[in-house]
C-alpha cells in the first residue's frame, strides 16, 4: 500500500511528529509513504520526495513542516481540480492523509465527493478553531509562546505604569486570545466572539487603576471588532480560501485608549512567533497519536474520516462534519476570563 501525505494551510508546531508517526506506523504495517510538497500544491505539480524511515529521523523537535506548505486551493487554479485527480493516479496512491485546517481539510471533504474518495483528515491549526475535536495540535505550543510573551510585557508594563495592548493571533476564533490571557493573567481580554465595548474597556482599565494598579496589559485577538464597526484597515486582497490577511486591532486600541482615559499605552504585535519553534510535549504526543491514528484509518479503509481528540480518547469523526462551521470561544471560559477583568 502506497500513502500519501501533504501539509496544508499556515504552519505550525506539530507537524513534523505527524509525518514521523505516519512513516514510522506505516512501516511497521508494511506501507510504504511518500510526502506531497506545498500542500495541494504540490499535488497538483506532481511535486513529492520518498519519505523513508532515516528522512523522518529527528523531526520530532522541529517546529514548521518538512513537507513545505502552502494556502492553495485546487478548485481556484485553472485545471487545479483535474490535476489533482490525475496526479493521485499517477502516483499509485491508495490513500492520502490530508493534514490541515479549515481550509486544506475542507478541500479534502471536496475532493472525496468529487473522485478522490481515499482521503483521511489530521486537524491542525494554532487557533484551534475545527469542530468536533477538543485540541488540534500547534495550538498548545502557540499558546504557550504567547503566555510567556505576556509574562515578560508584564514586568516593563509595571515598571514604566504602562497599558501594553498585546495582539495574538486567531483567525475569527478567540482561543489564543482567551486562553493566553487568562494564563498570563490579563486585565481584560477581547474575542471576535464578543464585540468590543470600549466604554466597558476604559471602565475596566480605571477601575483597576483606582485600587492603585497603575498598569496593565490588555489581550486583543486579531480578530476582534468593535461595537460601532470596524476600524481596523485589513489588506483587501483574499487568499484562495478567501481570507482577508487580519491585523492592526492593537495599535487602533492603543490610540483609543490613550485618547480616552489618558494612559500611556504601547501595542506589541505577536504575529508570526506564535507560529514558530519546537512544539511542546502536549502538542508532539498529540500529533504522534493522531498520525498513528490515521494510518490506522487508512489500513481499516475509513476514509472521509478526520483523527480527533475527545476527552482524553483519539478517535474519528466525519470530515464533512468538522469542517462544516468553525469551533468558536464558548461562554464558559469566557466567564471564567472575565472574573480577573479589571
Ligand atoms: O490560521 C493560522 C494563522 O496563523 C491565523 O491565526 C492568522 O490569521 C493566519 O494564519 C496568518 O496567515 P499567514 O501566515 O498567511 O499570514
Amino acid at each position: 500500500m502506497k500513502i500519501g501525505i501533504l501539509t496544508g494551510g499556515g504552519d505550525c508546531p506539530g507537524l513534523n511528529p505527524v509525518i514521523r508517526a505516519v512513516v514510522r506506523k506505516a512501516s511497521v504495517s508494511g506501507c510504504e509513504v511518500i510526502g506531497i510538497k506545498n500542500g495541494w500544491k504540490g499535488l497538483i505539480e506532481d511535486d513529492t520526495i520518498p519519505l523513508t524511515l532515516n528522512a523522518v529521523s529527528g523531526i520530532l523537535p522541529k517546529g514548521g513542516t518538512i513537507l513545505g506548505t502552502s494556502r492553495t486551493n485546487p478548485y481556484k487554479k485553472e485545471g487545479g481540480r483535474e490535476q489533482t485527480k490525475e496526479n493521485f493516479k499517477k502516483l499509485g496512491l491508495s490513500a492520502l492523509i490530508a493534514v490541515g485546517g479549515e481550509d486544506t481539510l475542507g478541500v479534502a471533504s471536496k475532493l472525496i465527493k468529487d473522485g478522490i474518495p481515499n482521503i483521511v483528515g489530521v486537524p491542525k491549526t494554532i487557533d484551534n478553531d475545527l469542530s468536533c475535536t477538543d485540541y488540534t495540535f500547534g495550538f498548545d505550543t502557540a499558546l504557550n509562546t504567547a503566555m510567556e510573551c505576556i509574562d515578560k510585557l508584564h514586568t516593563t508594563a509595571e515598571s514604566h505604569h504602562r497599558i501594553i495592548v498585546v495582539e495574538v493571533m486567531g483567525r475569527h476564533a478567540g482561543w489564543i486570545a482567551v486562553e493566553s490571557g487568562l494564563a498570563g493573567g490579563a486585565d481584560v481580554i477581547l474575542i471576535p466572539e464578543i464585540p468590543i465595548d470600549m466604554d466597558e474597556v476604559c471602565a475596566l482599565i480605571k477601575k483597576r487603576h483606582g485600587r492603585g494598579k497603575n498598569f496593565s496589559i490588555v489581550v486583543v485577538a486579531e480578530g476582534a471588532q468593535f461595537k460601532q464597526g470596524s476600524m481596523v484597515l485589513q489588506e483587501e486582497k483574499l487568499d484562495e480560501f478567501g481570507h482577508v490577511r487580519l491585523g492592526g486591532i492593537g495599535e487602533i486600541l492603543a490610540k483609543e485608549i490613550e485618547k480616552r482615559i489618558g494612559y500611556e499605552t504601547r501595542v506589541s504585535v505577536l504575529g508570526h512567533i506564535q507560529r514558530g519553534g519546537s512544539p511542546t510535549a502536549f502538542d508532539r504526543i498529540l500529533g504522534t497519536r493522531f498520525g498513528v491514528k490515521a494510518v490506522e484509518l487508512v489500513l481499516n479503509k475509513k476514509f472521509g474520516r478526520m483523527v480527533a481528540l475527545q476527552g482524553n480518547k483519539v478517535i474519528d469523526v466525519s470530515l464533512e462534519e468538522a469542517v462544516k462551521a468553525l469551533k468558536t470561544v464558548d461562554e464558559e471560559i469566557y466567564e471564567i476570563a472575565k472574573v480577573f477583568f479589571g
